[in-house]
This record gives structure tokens, C-alpha cells and sequence, in this order.
């Protein structure tokens, strides 16, 4: 039977991710997969989730499964931090919402769920996007199209040009996917104004929300983060979200995430829940539970949560000054309009100007990786690599 198969191109940040860790040359620079990497370049357990990995395993006392949308006090936890404990939605009801096998089974669970409300809708996702987000949201059929996002020259987001699209083409009952923050792959998001204009727009022209919120508290802080996602529900009556614990709590292997379906009332939410239940069954059953007790015990702890949002910081603060020394170090070598990109872009990735042949030219003369798109992850960066990694950018150039 297998033989009947033909190998495919594999993802773009996998292959690269693999390409990276074949390079025997001790002084490469990793700057491919979203991960957060410490200044010595390890993705290490942040110490608040290692504090309460260390309480939870005295306290736990059953590995019995967690039900289809998973642990409650979880999602309540995860719903307060994103949104606020006063968030209209919450206090009405009228929220659906399960655990989720990282931000990427939330997205998975989210596409099921539109698709069964309406398989003639098409999702709008950014050009670019996350290289998996037509994969994963392809899989439920629906039809995917692209709305312009960033422009390559100017290295930020052509907005005129991203509504005037939406405009003459998504349709009533079209989904539009918005990053809520960091943009994957420019790091170029949309501005506090931005969001309110298209929040209105979406509102107005009867289109779904659909908001992929991977790197809240890694951009500008979890409130500056959450912004566009809590303008877009205070606006529209029907939003669709899915937030991921993998980066802000470094959680990446124990795929801990949730979607989330704000609806028109408490009776629709009752009945979106059980679909989403139903879809997770057939997909997964069940989710994994290890990560989200991890973030229970930490948000409800205040020690362990003001840790976390120390370590949260930290992480921020760190690819910020990344971006401003890559800035500087750009700007004296001549390149202007890269150096104040980088230093405005938010979160893990900016897109760098370059063409595949160029980010080639950096693997194979540099060892220095980043995607043929020119998505580079700032936070593989250290103070001590950066200028050698300007001076390449400058170099295939
Ligand atoms: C990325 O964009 O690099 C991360 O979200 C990791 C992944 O799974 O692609």
C-alpha cells in the first residue's frame, strides 16, 4: 500500500530546524524554530514551572484522563489572564472553550468547528503567514485565501492595502485570521488604532475573528499583547481564538494551549461547547494534561505567578535589547531601513529583506540560519554573535 506514496517537501521551519542541527560547526547561529533560547542558547524550564512541577508531582493523585475539554480551572485561569475576570463574555456566559494540544490543536479545533458551522466560509489568512497555519486549517476543507499584510520594502504592514482587500473580497461568514501579537513570521503588528479600525470593519461586514494569540507577554507585555484580541470581542458578537502556552511558559513539548469561541448567548455557547468536545474526541479524545496543571499551579499560586511574570519579562526585555543591538549594528554598517524595522518589530520573528539565495548564502558561508523568507527568531541571538550575524546580513547583500 505505502508504496503508492511519494515523498513531499517537509515544513519549511522542521527542514530547517534539522539542516541547523546537522551543521557540526560549534559557532552557528540558530536563528530558524520559534523558540525562546537563553544567552547561552539553551531553551531552558523556566524556574516558576520547575517550582511547581516540583509541587504538583507531591500533590497529584490521578493520571486519569481530563474529559474532552480538558481541565476547567485551567481554562478559567487562562480566561482571566487573557481577557480580564471583568470580560463581558465571561461574565454572561456565553464562552466556549477546551484545552488544547498546544496553540496548533486549538487552531486545529477552531477550523473543525467553523467548518461544521459553515463550510462555505473562506479564511483570510496574512501574506505571509505561519507556514502552518494553511495546513492545519486546510485540514478541515475549508478554503484558504490571503490578504496582504506586510510589504518587503517598506518591512511593515501595508494596512491600506489589507483593508481595501478585505474590502472587495471576504464575504459575510468569511474568517479573517489575525495575529493578536508578534507576528509570525515579520514581528510587524498592527498598532492600537489599527486594531480598533478593523475590529469595527470585521463587526460591520459580518466577518468571523479568528485570532492565533502564540506569543501574548512576549511582545509588549500580556496587556499591550491582548489588546487587539480584547477590542475585537468587545466589538464583535462572535470571536475565535487560540492561545498557546508554549512560549510564555516555555511549555513547547507538553502542547498545552486552548481555543476559545465567544458566542451570541449562554444556549449557543452550551452547544458549542459539546461540538468542540466532540471534535476533540475524534481527533485526540482527550488533551494532555501535564502543562496545563503546570499553569493552573503557577497562575493560582501569587508566588509562583509574580515569578513567572518576572521570568515573562525577562524574556521580553532580552529580544528587545537583542533587536536593539542587531539595530545598531545594522545602522552603523549602512543598512537604515532594516535597523528600524528590527528595533520596531515585536516578539520572536522580523522578516528580513533577503532572497532565498541570499539566506542560503548565510547557512552555507555562515552558518547562520534563518528561513529561505528571511524569518529570522531573534531570541537564538546572544550580545556576543550579533555583530558577527549584522555583518552577514550585510555581507550576502
Ligand atoms: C515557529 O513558527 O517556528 C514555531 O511556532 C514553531 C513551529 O511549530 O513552527
Amino acid at each position: 500500500m505505502f508504496e503508492a506514496l511519494t515523498a513531499r517537501p517537509p515544513d519549511a521551519i522542521i527542514a530547517l530546524m534539522e539542516q541547523c542541527q546537522a551543521d557540526p560547526n560549534p559557532n552557528k547561529i540558530d536563528l530558524g524554530a520559534g523558540v525562546y533560547k537563553d544567552d547561552a542558547g539553551v531553551v531552558s524550564i523556566l524556574r516558576s514551572i520547575k517550582n511547581a512541577e516540583q509541587l504538583w508531582w507531591k500533590e497529584e493523585t490521578t493520571k486519569t484522563y481530563v474529559g474532552t475539554s480538558g481541565n476547567p480551572e485551567f481554562r478559567r485561569l487562562m480566561l482571566d489572564l487573557i481577557l480580564g475576570a471583568d470580560n463581558a463574555a465571561i461574565k454572561e456566559s456565553r464562552i466556549a472553550s477546551a484545552q488544547a494540544a498546544g496553540g496548533s490543536g486549538a487552531l486545529s479545533i477552531g477550523a473543525e468547528l467553523i467548518a461544521e458551522a459553515n463550510p462555505n466560509a473562506t479564511v483570510w489568512v496574512s501574506t505571509p503567514t505561519w507556514a502552518n497555519h494553511a495546513p492545519l486549517i486546510g485540514t478541515s476543507g475549508l478554503t484558504i485565501e490571503s490578504y496582504p499584510y506586510y510589504n518587503r520594502e517598506t518591512l511593515g504592514v501595508d494596512f491600506d492595502d489589507m483593508m481595501a482587500h478585505l474590502k472587495a473580497h471576504a464575504k459575510a461568514g468569511d474568517v479573517v485570521v489575525l495575529h493578536g501579537c508578534c507576528h509570525n513570521p515579520t514581528g510587524a503588528d498592527l498598532s492600537f488604532a489599527q486594531w480598533d479600525i478593523i475590529a469595527d470593519y470585521m463587526a460591520d461586514a459580518k466577518l468571523m475573528p479568528f485570532v492565533d494569540l502564540a506569543y501574548f507577554g512576549l511582545g509588549d507585555g500580556i496587556e499591550a499583547d491582548t489588546y487587539g484580541l480584547r477590542k475585537i470581542i468587545a466589538t464583535n458578537p462572535e470571536t475565535v481564538f487560540a492561545a498557546s502556552c508554549s512560549k510564555n511558559f516555555a511549555l513547547y513539548r507538553e502542547r498545552t494551549g486552548m481555543v476559545v469561541v465567544i458566542c451570541t448567548s449562554p444556549e449557543t455557547a452550551k452547544i458549542t461547547q459539546n461540538r468542540i468536545g466532540l471534535i476533540q474526541r475524534r481527533a485526540i479524545s482527550m488533551p494532555p494534561d501535564h502543562g496545563a496543571a503546570l499553569v493552573v499551579r503557577v497562575l493560582s499560586d501569587p508566588e509562583l505567578r509574580a515569578d513567572w511574570e518576572t521570568e515573562l519579562g525577562e524574556m521580553r526585555e532580552r529580544m528587545i535589547s537583542l533587536r536593539g543591538q542587531l539595530s545598531k549594528e545594522l545602522r552603523v554598517q549602512g543598512a537604515e531601513d532594516m535597523a528600524d524595522a528590527v528595533k520596531a518589530q515585536k516578539g520572536m520573528f522580523s522578516t528580513l529583506p533577503l532572497s532565498q539565495a541570499q539566506a542560503e548564502k548565510l547557512r552555507s558561508d555562515h552558518s547562520i540560519y534563518i528561513m529561505n523568507s528571511g524569518r529570522m527568531n531573534i531570541a537564538g541571538a546572544n550580545s556576543e554573535n550579533i555583530p558577527r550575524f549584522a555583518k552577514a546580513i550585510l555581507d550576502v547583500l
